[in-house]
């Protein structure tokens, strides 16, 4: 069932449509490591939350996430792909975990300030102890590694803090774990805007790539996607657009950021963004294809939902129950 010895922890949120940013910074990871790990996916349906969500949109997009888990390639028998909110432990640690942590600590967190810029009439205290949450998703499982794009490296290092602080308290409770971050395309930009993040809640629907966009949105997208007037396809913070084109062609191809400008020496933007959006739509249209059948077979879904539950929480129950000996709860008597 388990493959290696060490633990994988993730996960994304269940709301909007995925875009090509959290594949490349994130899933397509997930993919290429799960053979090394004794790997954990979640469907963080209970983070989504701390921002209002339509009921039946956010149970669609969190089948629809769960589904293209699978869909990317990770395989349902081997790894636990499973939504949070079927498995209570992680509220129950985030509860503890949250009379460890500082508000200090949660004030810096960038994210946080972010969204609550963006949500001012709901700063609500879910989005505060967000990165609580998210420490107890990780620690419940002694995951060993992280695999995460570059915007939530400051959630990781938060939950390093307080797992070291929790074992310095009641000795080895918490594995520490360590974020991966990939060599490319842990930063994805909107094509719009080279300077600010590919986001799943962009309001310019052209600044994104979704994962469900079909061809001839792909090639479209790459087509109008905001470059400079240098006339030249070179990897430099200089040309912060061609650099974004750049990386996310090197992720779809395999190609080194130098073989692709070689590649396109002399040749203009048009053929390179043509270029770009041909192996991005290259890339998703078999993972779409397999997300639809999924889609379609209800109860090969609902079974590996069911199952997958059960095994999250026989191993999170184990860390969960360690814990409050730990801390002084009462024992259940059976
Ligand atoms: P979320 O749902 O915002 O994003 C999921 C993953 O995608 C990465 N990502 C990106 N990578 C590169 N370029 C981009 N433009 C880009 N946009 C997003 C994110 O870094 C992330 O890895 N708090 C987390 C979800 C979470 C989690 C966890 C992750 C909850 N518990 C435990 C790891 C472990 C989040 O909101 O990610």
């Amino acid at each position: 069932m388990l493959n290696g010895e060490k633990m994988l922890f993730s996960g994304m949120q269940a709301t909007n449509v995925l875009t090509i940013g959290n594949y490349l910074g994130a899933l397509r990871n997930f993919v290429k490591l799960a053979d090394e790990y004794n790997c954990l996916f979640c469907v963080v349906d209970e983070h989504s939350i701390t921002v209002r969500q339509d009921p039946a949109v956010l149970r669609k997009q969190a089948r629809d996430l769960l589904t293209l888990y699978i869909a990317a390639g990770l395989d349902p028998e081997k790894n636990i792909i499973y939504y949070q909110s079927h498995v209570p432990a992680h509220a129950e640690l985030a509860w503890i975990l949250n009379c460890f942590t500082y508000m200090g600590e949660l004030q810096r967190m960038t994210q946080f300030k972010d969204k609550s810029a963006k949500h001012a009439d709901n700063i609500n205290a879910g989005l505060f102890t967000y990165p609580v949450l998210m420490a107890a998703d990780i620690l419940l499982y002694q995951a060993d590694v992280v695999p995460v794009g570059q915007d939530q490296m400051q959630h990781l290092e938060i939950t390093r803090d307080i797992a070291l602080r929790f074992n310095n308290i009641y000795g080895d409770v918490f594995t520490i774990p360590e974020a991966y971050i990939g060599k490319v395309g842990a930063k994805i930009q909107s094509l719009q805007d080279p300077s600010k993040k590919m986001s799943k809640s962009d309001e310019n629907p052209n600044a994104s790539v979704y994962m469900t966009d079909d061809r001839d949105t792909i090639i479209r997208k790459f087509r109008r996607a905001v470059t400079d007037s240098e006339a030249c396809v070179r990897y430099s913070d200089d040309q912060p657009g061609i650099k974004n084109l750049i990386t996310i062609y090197s992720c779809v191809s395999g190609k080194s950021p130098e073989e692709i400008e070689r590649e396109f020496e002399g040749k203009g933007y048009g053929d390179f963004k043509s270029a770009v959006g041909e192996a991005v739509a290259d890339t998703l249209a078999p993972i779409q294809l397999r997300q639809k059948e999924l889609l379609a077979d209800k109860a090969y879904v609902d079974g590996i939902i069911k199952t997958n539950a059960e095994r999250a929480e026989y191993l999170a129950l184990k860390t969960l129950r360690k814990v409050q000996k730990k801390i002084g709860f009462p024992e259940r008597v059976r």
